[in-house]
């Protein structure tokens, strides 16, 4: 097998794993690897902004509580008060990197803020209307671009950690199918998401949950896997992939009609279209059910086609490529797995319970989150726990004569590579099974059903592969399986997490499930 030593290795080019590198590159040699080309991450499709308390009608404090009440009681308020505390100079800082936020009409340096779901203030930047994502991807791959310690590897995908007696010391990566060991002295996670487990997902492509399975399998605790957050509004077109409406175009005053061109919200939730995330895509959901459709509609129509037409330029030309016109006619909407909650448990430093291995972003679970993700406060914690995790990765109790002992020491046994007869029907089946029967609303039997049907996959997650294809496929089924086991264990409904069998949020409902592979926590 091929070999490489490096100081750090970053895994994942999205907003988190850009800033944890950027933070490293003073310490030493950092590897930033990508499965894709570097642009392509959720950062870069993040459309709504990033939520800050900047404004002059805003504090830090409101920002908290907010965070906390999104959270339905499961945030971890020391990891909430370091993002929102941390999230003003961030922001400042990428600023000085050259981001550019929109400014409010006719003021040249005054930041324009909006609003979205459940933020009682007015706090979400955003950049060319509704592409703030890829002006933070932008930044940070020029920034790190500028830093000579910086190397990055595209299409290059971690298949392993390299894990021995508690500390990681690198991992093994497909490149062009060949594997390659590349040893370092620290590891940051920051993979990204999961959607691509779910068959109706904003998500793109990439994000199948690599992370999670790479994790899991060297012995990392994962945490809070119950609590996938759906997105209220996807695009529903039969010929159009489940693109994403962002938050803002209701934080704007976009209205939900049901099929009968009927408001439905206020049955629903007093803060009808600004009510939390989970309560809005529960409400589209259960409306689809009592009306017999697939979808909704958001209504945009009243807001004038200039203001739509200016302030979500990508929504409408992406719409208008599939022929649909949302100044003129309400969107057909449904609800779509967006982001995980859970993930890599890590202290508020970005650290895990294996040494020099550490996580950030959507990869992890810090606990900021809760049972609920706030809208827009994921690229925050990108930013604020990215570099968070560079700053304990620059301190990594592993140094480099160690690891240069380990490079001789670590046996790799040349596997056979195995290939997934059916893998397309596999991978298509596997995400409806979720969508049905871990999705929104779950329950005993459908969970049940669901653990079943994994498991006759589960022989998948056993073998090597040195295919981005497959190995995805292996990683979405572990982590499908883990979804669904901590599903099970959680009888109770909290946040995005609905058992139509314990509807309450009651009994036990502050715990929190982890998992060890071979053991729960
Ligand atoms: O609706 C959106 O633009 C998405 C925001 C988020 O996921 O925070």
């Amino acid at each position: 097998m091929r070999k490489e030593q490096t100081d750090f290795l970053v895994i994942g080019s999205g907003v988190a794993g850009l800033r944890a590198a950027i933070e490293l590159s003073g310490e030493g040699r950092v590897i930033v690897i990508t499965k894709d080309v570097p642009t392509e991450s959720s950062t870069e499709y993040a459309q709504g902004g990033i939520a800050v308390a900047l404004s002059d009608e805003d504090e830090v404090g409101i920002h908290y509580e907010d965070t906390l009440r999104a959270g339905d009681g499961l945030c971890r308020e020391e990891a909430v008060r370091a993002l929102v505390e941390e999230g003003p100079e961030r922001i400042l800082e990428l600023i000085s990197w050259g981001a550019e936020f929109d400014k409010e009409a006719g003021k040249k340096q005054k930041l324009a803020f909006g609003l979205e779901a459940a933020h009682s203030r007015k706090r979400i930047l955003h950049a060319g209307g509704d592409s703030t994502g890829k002006e933070l991807e932008r930044v940070l791959i020029e920034k790190a671009r500028t830093i000579p310690s910086i190397r990055r590897l595209p299409f290059t995908m971690a298949s392993d950690l390299l894990v021995e007696d508690g500390a990681c010391y690198g991992a093994v990566v497909v490149s062009g199918r060949s594997p390659l060991a590349i040893f370092a002295r620290a590891t940051v996670l920051a993979t990204g998401g999961l959607g691509q487990v779910y068959s109706i997902t904003t998500n793109p492509q990439v994000a199948t949950g690599d992370g999670y399975a790479v994790a899991y399998r060297a012995g990392a605790a994962l945490e809070d896997m119950e609590f996938v957050q759906f997105h209220p509004t996807s695009l529903y077109l039969p010929s159009a992939p489940h693109f994403l409406l962002t938050e803002a175009l209701r934080g704007e005053g976009g209205k939900l009609l049901n099929i009968r061109m009927e408001p439905f919200m206020a049955r629903y939730h007093q803060e009808m279209e600004l009510a939390p995330r989970d309560v809005v895509s529960r409400a589209i959901f259960t409306e689809m059910g009592l009306t017999g459709a697939e979808h909704v509609y958001l209504d945009l129509r009243h807001m004038g086609a200039d203001f739509v037409k200016k302030r979500f330029p990508r929504v409408f030309s992406t719409c208008l490529r599939y022929g649909f016109d949302i100044t003129a006619q309400p969107i057909p909407v449904c609800p779509a797995a967006h982001y995980m909650m859970g993930g890599v448990k890590t202290d508020i430093m970005g650290r895990t319970n294996i040494r020099g291995f550490l996580a950030a972003g959507e990869a992890a679970c810090t606990g900021v989150h809760g049972a609920n993700r706030l809208a827009s406060n994921s690229l925050l914690e990108g930013l604020v726990y990215g570099r968070r995790a560079g700053l304990s990765a620059a301190e990594s109790p592993l140094s480099a004569r160690e690891v240069s002992e380990k490079e001789k020491a670590f046996f790799f046994p040349s596997a056979q590579p195995y290939s997934i007869p059916a893998h397309d029907e596999i991978r298509g089946d596997l995400r409806r099974l979720m969508w049905q029967n871990a999705g929104i609303i779950r329950n005993e039997a459908s969970l049940l059903s669901a653990r079943e049907r994994i498991e006759k996959w589960r022989y998948i997650t056993e073998k090597s592969f040195l295919s981005r294809r497959e190995l995805e496929l292996k990683n979405m089924i572990e982590v499908s399986a883990l979804i669904v086991r901590a599903a099970l264990l959680r009888k109770n409904s909290v946040g995005a997490h609905f058992r139509s069998d314990y509807p309450q949020k009651e009994g036990g409902w502050q715990r929190h499930i982890s998992f060890v592979r071979g053991r729960e926590e």
